[in-house]
This record gives structure tokens, C-alpha cells and sequence, in this order.
């Protein structure tokens, strides 16, 4: 057969047979990651800047074939292999208080903290308030930011509930930009104690009234930081089951064999585009990798050089004395991990890296 019609019809089978598994593959991945559906996120989360730079700069790393570190995030300053960034699921309570007890915004905050599993070590905990863009002129009023656990259960709707433990209380001249808070105990306590998060209860107060000549209404200061405000917690964590291995190193391509040994075994370029599969709705980062895939026959005569392992060998020894026994088959030899920036059924950003996702080295086994 003509080389290119060969290579066409290999196209045309592996599709089919893509298709075919397509479903069953993909529920196998999704629990592989750890989700039981695939995410169907509404709006994409706004991902911090620091997030897409570790994509980008393992994504660099993997690209010049330099060894990395998945294990410790250098970015950041501390060991781990699992970020996620925790959405927000506590509410605003309304009140009328604004002239009473100088409150501009009331806000409970809770990060469902159940994804992190128990075998996980937390590395670190940030809590992220976003609170607006920045701009270059401010004429409201110094506020104050208070935030506090919450101790008791309450009813919400009912009530306001009542501030526990204090963990920041500071003035913020100029509510504008991101401010963090290191909540590394809180989280821990969370994660060991499940029912003790009530989460955490926020509360913005006007300080004083500024002498500042113009006066902005107080309420548009408060209802701009209301629309604005965005909570996250990033959550680091290591999981020691998947980082006790030395970095893995890529190894240098594999030629394209000559034409009169192209149908041996050896490592075809694949490079998978998650738009083709519809996955671009929920993985934010990469857009795609190169997986690449074995191929190839695996001959007797050929199978000492193929990478074959002495197993292989003895199979193909076999398979020439008895043809029941089956022919030694092109497999990975060598797998290397990616890191994958994803969205989940919950609205939490997920950053983690997976094993054995690229195939660097094919042989006979
Ligand atoms: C936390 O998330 C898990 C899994 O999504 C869910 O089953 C659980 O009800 C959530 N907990 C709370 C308090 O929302
Ligand atoms: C076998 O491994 C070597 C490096 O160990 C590599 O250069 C070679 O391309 C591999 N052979 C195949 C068929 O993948």
C-alpha cells in the first residue's frame, strides 16, 4: 500500500476507535481526577495571576526539557503538588445598620474545604479579598476591615451571627486591589475538624469621616464594594504518595525511523487538543499537549534493541515456538507527568500535575 494511504487508514481507525471508547474513557479520566462529572462551569473563574504563571513556567520547563521540581512550588514558596483556588460560597447580609454602627458591608465567607483529602498535607492557606479595580483618585471614607471566625451555628436570613476568634482587624485607607491574609491554622482546623466550619464572618465599617472636602455618599462607596468584592482561599497541599519519586527528566526525541524500519515499534507525535474533545469548557490551562502514543510491530529478531524488557523477550521467544502464545506489543516505556489548570463541579480552580500523561520512550513488552 501506498505509504500515505497506510497512514491515513491508521487515522481513520484510531479515530473510530476513539469514538467508540470516547465515553468510557472520559468517565475513567474524570475519576481519575478526582470529579464524578464532567464540570460544566457557568462562567470561568478569574484565575490569579500566579496560577497561570506556574502553568506557563512548567509548561517552558517541559518545552527546553529541563528538569522540574513538582513538588515544590517555587512561585510561591512552599512545598506542594495540589493548588486549589476555593470559591466563595457565603453570602451578604443586608442590613439597614449603615448609619448606626458604621457597618458598609457585612459578609459571610465559607470555602468548602471537602475536596482535600485527608492523606493531603496543607502547605499553605490564603485568603484572597479582591476588592475592586484599582483607581487613581479615592474620595470616601477611611474604612476599617474586620474578619473573624465564626463560632456558634446560626440560621441564615435569621440572623447576623455573633464574631468569634479575630483574625485581622485593619484599616484600609484606599478599598482597592487584593488584600491577603495567611489563615494556614484556620484551614488545618477546618480540614481536620469538618463540623467546626462555620466559616468566617467579614465586616467592613467606616472609620471616620474623612475631612477630605468632597463627600461621596457613604452608600456608594459601600454598594461599589459590595459589587466588587470577590473572596477565594488558595489552598496548598502535598500528597506524599506522590511525591516521594525523584523528578522525572525527559529524554531528547526519538528520531523518525528510516523509512525501512517505520513500521517497527516506536513513538508516534499526538497532540491532544482538549477543544476536540470539548474539555476547553473547564481545563483553563494548557490549551493541549503532545501525549503521543506507541506503534509498531515487534519482531523477534528486533526485540533485544526495541527498549524490550527480558520478559518480552522470553514472550516473543515463545510466540516463535508456539504462535498461541501472543507477540510482544509496543507499549510506553517512559511516561512523564503534565500540570493541568482546571474548573470544577464546585467553582474552585484546581492546579495539580498528572502522572504518566506523555509518553517519552515506546518498546517491546
Ligand atoms: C462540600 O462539598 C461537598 C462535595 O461537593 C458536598 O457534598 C457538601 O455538602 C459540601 N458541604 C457544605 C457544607 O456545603
Ligand atoms: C529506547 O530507549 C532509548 C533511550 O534509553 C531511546 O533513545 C530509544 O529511542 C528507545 N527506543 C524506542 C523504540 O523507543
Amino acid at each position: 500500500m501506498d505509504p500515505s494511504l497506510s497512514v491515513l487508514a491508521l487515522g481513520g481507525l484510531l479515530t473510530l476507535a476513539l469514538a467508540q471508547t470516547f465515553q468510557f474513557q472520559e468517565d475513567a479520566f474524570l475519576r481519575f481526577l478526582g470529579l464524578d462529572k464532567t464540570p460544566s462551569p457557568l462562567k470561568l473563574q478569574r484565575v490569579p495571576y500566579i496560577l497561570k504563571k506556574i502553568v506557563q513556567d512548567r509548561e517552558a520547563a517541559a518545552a527546553n526539557e529541563v528538569t522540574q521540581d513538582l513538588c515544590y512550588l517555587r512561585e510561591l514558596g512552599v512545598p506542594g503538588n495540589l493548588i486549589r483556588l476555593l470559591a466563595d460560597h457565603g453570602f451578604y447580609f443586608y442590613s439597614n445598620k449603615i448609619s448606626q454602627d458604621n457597618v458598609c458591608l457585612q459578609k459571610a465567607l465559607f470555602f468548602n474545604l471537602s475536596a482535600v483529602h485527608e492523606k493531603e498535607q496543607l502547605t499553605m492557606a490564603q485568603l484572597g479579598l479582591d476588592l475592586g479595580p484599582n483607581s487613581y483618585f479615592h474620595l470616601g471614607p477611611a474604612l476599617e476591615l474586620s474578619l473573624s471566625m465564626v463560632q456558634e451555628p446560626y440560621r441564615w436570613g435569621r440572623s447576623t451571627p455573633k464574631p468569634g476568634r479575630s483574625l485581622a482587624l485593619q484599616s484600609v485607607p484606599w478599598p482597592q486591589g487584593t488584600l491577603r491574609f495567611n489563615l494556614l491554622d484556620v484551614a488545618q482546623h477546618w480540614k481536620n475538624n469538618p463540623g467546626k466550619n462555620l466559616g468566617l464572618l467579614l465586616e467592613i465599617l467606616v472609620k471616620d469621616d474623612r475631612d477630605s472636602g468632597v463627600h461621596v455618599p457613604l452608600e456608594d462607596t459601600c454598594a461599589r464594594l459590595r459589587r466588587s468584592l470577590h473572596a477565594s482561599l488558595l489552598v496548598v497541599t502535598l500528597d506524599p504518595q506522590q511525591c516521594h519519586l525523584p523528578p522525572r527528566q525527559r529524554r531528547a526525541a526519538i528520531p523518525v525511523p528510516s523509512p525501512s524500519c517505520r513500521n517497527l515499534c516506536h513513538r508516534h507525535q499526538l497532540f491532544i487538543h482538549f477543544r476536540d474533545l470539548g474539555w476547553h469548557k473547564w481545563i483553563i490551562a494548557p490549551k493541549g499537549f503532545m501525549a503521543n502514543y506507541c506503534h509498531g510491530d515487534c519482531p523477534f529478531s528486533l526485540t533485544t534493541s526495541l527498549n524490550s524488557s527480558s520478559y518480552a523477550f522470553m514472550q516473543a521467544l515463545m510466540h516463535t515456538v508456539d504462535p498461541q502464545v501472543p507477540q510482544a506489543v509496543c507499549i510506553p516505556t517512559k511516561l512523564s507527568p503534565i500540570s493541568m489548570l482546571y474548573q470544577d463541579n464546585d467553582d474552585n480552580v484546581i492546579l495539580r500535575h498528572y502522572e504518566d500523561m506523555v509518553v517519552d520512550e515506546c518498546g517491546c513488552g
